[in-house]
């Protein structure tokens, strides 16, 4: 049954200072350090490290408020709640800096310190849990002052915000980095159930030959989000649904379900196969895609009183390559809707001949489907025709389930972000995106950014705008069930 993951054998990551820019912001209390103290417990961060939270001076703490703001993080959003020696000793290694680097309280200072009190060769790695526009000036400011040697970078999403901005980032981090040493993250890439999709169809050969167009009908990549925007309303309001969440994680999960094999699991073999099916992408067309906006979104802080930032989005999607041609890929995700959920439909096409009675009536419309439900810790479903017991020949509908939790120890899941971040203190791309790769996921969207279609609006606690099911015509949602 199930296999203990081979973490003993695993290399350790070289000593680091790791540095969180945007320390005050959402991302890096529910996620970083939460993250971070759950790779201490577990016993994979390096043998010696220091973390240090890089604020503006305006959010300038002493250590020990550091401390303390980060033990509040990790007891609210932690599997493993802060206590005993092993908070200790993880608190003992945090430390707060600020940006500009002036003075003692200074980036420089800090990571020098931070360095000296390791000892020896010191890795750098800098997150910039920063949005698109803060980005410059932090990348320059590295340079400058010569803080990237021996350094890698993690650069948040959305990587820019239309073409030119991700052209021009890419442009400043060439300037004064490698490409091995730049990690653009997206986090859905380190979802246990999304590097599941490579086991699925590279490890078996169960499921590989029905994956193409002869046999699927459709694909629908569907999150619903009951959260709203959570206080992030200025944020919200320059990035909106699509960039949030379609540019980024959803075309990424479309990536690793359509790419053909690689030929290993490198990161460069991994990531050409990935952008080759972005060159197939089509452009869209901003008349197939649906853009909502929920009633209340216009009343939340920071929201401009007109705005038509969509909380919402539902498009139609084609791969033009000879595995895919024709075959729609669905996508639909938003805020306040009736569930969260993260579900993979693949829709297979009917048999040829119909020889059972019911299935010429058309009674069993859309019943061979894959599912797999990525959200941690994930399952997958497969759904298909069976003989109902008895003297007639009559179909009924049957599921086969695997759920992580029955089969393997939930305990060894590593959250996405600390999977990611473990593989920027290894040094290993396989699962970050690259500049090419996400250049050409702008280009795709490019016409819907440049002509944005009318906002629908929504009430909160639904499916969405009420046209939703024209996107999907003449299939239908999986969700709700
Ligand atoms: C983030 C988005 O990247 O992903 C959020 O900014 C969204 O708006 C979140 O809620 C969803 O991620 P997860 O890890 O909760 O599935």
């Amino acid at each position: 049954m199930s296999t203990p993951p081979a973490v003993a054998t695993r290399p350790k990551p070289d000593n680091h200072v790791i540095i969180i820019f945007g320390i005050t912001g959402d991302l890096a209390r529910r996620k970083i350090l939460p993250g971070l103290y759950h790779l201490a417990v577990a016993g994979l961060l390096p043998e010696r490290y220091r973390v240090v939270g890089c604020g503006r001076p305006s959010s300038l703490m002493t250590d020990d408020e550091f401390r303390t703001y980060a033990f509040d993080a990790v007891t609210e959003f932690a599997s493993d709640k802060p206590s005993g020696k092993e908070w200790a000793d993880f608190a003992a290694c945090l430390t707060f800096a600020i940006d500009p680097d002036e003075g003692q309280n200074g980036l420089s200072a800090v990571v020098g310190e931070a360095e000296k009190a390791i000892g020896g060769v010191v890795r750098r790695l800098f997150h910039l849990a920063i949005p698109p526009d803060a980005m410059h000036d932090v990348i320059s400011l590295l340079g400058t002052k010569g803080l990237n040697k021996n350094a890698r970078i993690i650069c948040e999403k959305p990587f820019g915000t239309d073409l030119t901005s991700a052209q021009k980032l890419n442009a400043e981090l060439d300037e004064y980095f490698d490409e091995s040493q730049i990690f653009r993250i997206d986090h859905f890439l380190g979802k246990e159930s999304i590097d599941n999709i490579l086991a699925l169809r590279f490890a078996n050969e169960l499921f590989e030959p029905l994956w193409r167009r002869t046999h699927v009908r459709y694909v629908q990549i569907d999150v619903p989000e009951t959260l709203s925007i959570e206080g992030r309303g200025s944020f919200y309001e320059e990035t909106g649904a699509f960039r949030d969440m379609v540019v980024t994680h959803l075309f990424q999960v479309l990536g690793i379900l359509a790419m053909e094999q690689p030929t290993s699991l490198t990161a460069k073999p991994l990531r050409n196969e990935v952008n080759k099916v972005f060159e197939s992408l089509r452009i869209l067309d901003p008349v197939t895609v649906l853009r909502g906006q929920y009633n209340g979104y216009l009343d939340e802080a920071g929201v401009a009183p007109d705005s038509t930032t969509e909380t919402f989005i539902a498009l139609r999607a084609w791969v033009d390559n000879s595995r895919w041609m024709g075959v729609p890929f669905y996508l639909r995700t938003g805020k306040c809707l009736a569930e969260s959920r993260q579900i993979i439909t693949i829709g297979l096409r009917e048999p040829v001949m119909e020889i059972f009675p019911d299935q010429k009536d058309g009674q069993h419309p859309d019943a061979d489907r894959l599912i797999i439900d990525f959200k941690d810790p994930g399952s997958i479903h497969a759904d298909f025709l069976v003989k109902q017991p008895g003297p007639e020949m009559t179909l009924g509908q049957a599921r086969m389930n695997f759920y992580y939790r029955e089969s393997f120890q939930e305990k060894n899941n590593l959250e996405a972000y600390e999977r990611l971040l473990l593989e920027v203190m290894l040094g290993n791309q396989a699962l970050f995106t690259r500049s090419d790769g996400i250049e050409r996921l702008w280009e795709v969207a490019a016409p819907l950014l440049e002509r944005p279609r009318p906002i629908e609006t929504y009430d909160k606690g639904t499916w969405g705008p009420k046209s939703v099911a024209d996107v999907v015509a003449p299939h239908h949602w999986t969700l709700p069930e």
